[in-house]
């Protein structure tokens, strides 16, 4: 089901949106050489709970994970991509992080990601696969208005990703968002212009470019539900949820 959300709904996303980048800002600046990828899920819980918000992850069971997540934020490191379960990890200098968060606040949802190095090196590589992904998800946003449709923003985004040389997984991609995480319709990081449902003002997506450095394939973590990359090549992942207005899209997942 596609949902179109009414003013009032899209001004509770933008709350929602705010807490969301707010955490992740905050907790990446506590992510430093050292700190524990367990210790991070604590400090997004505490954040979660004092906000008066709830976690759209830590009872999750969707097909694609064994059991409920059991967390409260995905924290995926070096060749862990997309849902990276917080285990007994410290961080080390030059991991490549990414921390990826949804809430629901006043029973409107919203997710975003990043992806950052830990400590001072800065690896050419890493440096590359994050500046890709966030190129790719300002041209998925640019792409997005009334009247535009989704083939529009998946284009937009692989030819961002094509271009600075990555292959293009079309397994996970972006979503709708709304009452639920998780809704219709699909964004692929991939695809053709003019295609698709066309997007009308009310209508919140969660764009999420990654890549991986050498590979499209992923295979999943003994835990049941990080994905790596198939080859342990690094990898990375930008995310915001926008709101389609009557003139373009707003990014809700900025801080205020
Ligand atoms: N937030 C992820 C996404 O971008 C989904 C994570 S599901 C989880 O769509 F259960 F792993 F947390
Ligand atoms: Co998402």
């Amino acid at each position: 089901m596609i949902e179109i959300l009414n003013p009032t709904e899209v001004a509770r996303a933008k709350d929602t949106g705010a807490l969301v980048a707010t955490i992740l800002r905050t907790l990446r600046s506590r992510s430093t050489v050292g700190t524990n990828l367990l210790d991070i899920d604590q400090w997004a819980k505490a954040m979660i709970l004092e906000a008066g918000a709830s976690s759209c992850y830590v009872d999750y069971a969707p097909s694609f994970g064994r059991g409920p997540f059991g967390h409260y934020i995905c924290t995926a490191v070096n060749d862990a991509v997309l849902h990276g379960r917080p285990h007994d990890y410290a961080l080390a200098d030059g991991d490549l992080l990414t921390l990826d968060l949804a809430v629901s606040l006043d029973g409107v949802a919203a997710d975003s990601a990043i992806s950052f190095i830990v400590g001072d090196t800065r690896p050419p590589e890493s440096v590359a696969l994050i500046d890709a992904t966030e190129r790719a998800l300002a041209a998925g946003i640019a792409a997005a208005g009334p009247g535009a449709r989704i083939g529009d923003i998946s284009h937009a985004i692989g030819s961002v990703l094509g271009a600075a040389g990555y292959q293009i997984n079309t397994e996970f991609g972006g979503h709708g968002i709304g009452s639920t995480m998780h809704q219709d319709p699909h964004v692929s990081n991939t695809g053709r212009p003019g295609r698709g449902y066309k997007l009308r003002p009310g209508l919140l997506l969660a764009l999420e470019p990654w890549v991986m450095a050498d590979t499209a394939e992923l295979v999943t973590d003994a835990d049941g539900w990080t994905l790596r990359s198939a080859t342990g090549c690094r990898t990375a992942h930008s995310e915001h949820t926008i709101a389609i207005t009557g003139d373009g899209a707003d990014i809700l997942t900025l801080p205020r």
